[in-house]
């Protein structure tokens, strides 16, 4: 999947993805972590996904990473926000309050970018990926993460020939696949969500579920 596509996406405002309210599973997962407030959060893939306010109105700090600079201008129009603007070897890094919101490529962040963010929130990130960017995210971005980060990834699970992607389907053994060597992993929940999805249903998807994962970097 090329930047271009995401770059046409954003251009031309189909942004499905994007949800008018934090995600109900963040809110009902996160306190669980017991995170300090201060912590800063890192959100790969963010887009302007309303989740990020949610995290700083929990005292938290955001460092997110997107492609799109149209997004992420967007991200701080809409609260109101006049960022400055600096430029580094990671991108155009767009900062107002609690907001650090990297134009750039994930994968290309190097450790020392990332080495004060003690979580990570992945919604739609690791799903936006065909399989083998995934597995470039995963030894890139969440490896370069420092030990004891913590955070949660939430997935999109779907008999994956029913329907092309993204997002795309990420199975559990999947997810293990991908971390297990540096992260520990926990299941918290399963949510069958077929009859809220109309899409995945008018392309003839016939099961759909959403998984939530508790995610540790080992030392
Ligand atoms: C499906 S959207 C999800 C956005 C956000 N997480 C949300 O929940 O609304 C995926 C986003 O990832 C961005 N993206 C794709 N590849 C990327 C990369 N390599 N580095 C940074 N952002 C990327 C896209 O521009 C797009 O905004």
């Amino acid at each position: 999947m090329q930047p271009e596509f995401w770059h046409e996406r954003w251009s031309s405002n189909r942004i499905g993805f994007h949800r008018d309210a934090p995600l109900p599973l963040l809110v009902a997962h996160w306190p669980a972590l017991d995170l300090a407030p201060d912590v800063r959060v890192f959100v790969p893939l963010c887009g302007k996904s309303l989740d990020m306010v949610w995290l700083t109105e929990r005292g938290h700090r955001v460092l997110g990473v997107e492609l799109s600079e149209l997004a992420v201008r967007q991200f701080f129009e809409e609260r109101g926000l006049r960022p400055a603007i600096h430029e580094t070897s990671a991108g155009r890094h767009f900062v107002a309050g609690a907001y650090e919101l990297i134009v750039g490529d994930a994968f290309a962040l190097e450790a020392d970018v990332l080495a004060d963010c003690a979580a990570v929130y992945d919604r739609a990130a690791l799903i936006a990926l065909p399989p083998e960017l995934r597995r470039m995210y995963a030894a890139t971005a969440w490896r370069r993460l420092p030990a004891g980060c913590r955070g949660l990834l939430v997935t999109l699970d779907y008999p994956q020939a029913e329907k092309s992607g993204p997002p795309f389907s990420v199975a559990a053994d999947e997810v293990h696949a991908l971390l297990d060597r540096d992260w520990r992993i926990d299941a918290v929940e399963r949510r069958d969500i077929l009859a809220n999805e109309p899409g995945f249903v008018a392309d003839g998807v016939t099961a759909l579920s959403t998984a939530v994962y508790r995610v540790v970097r080992r030392g």
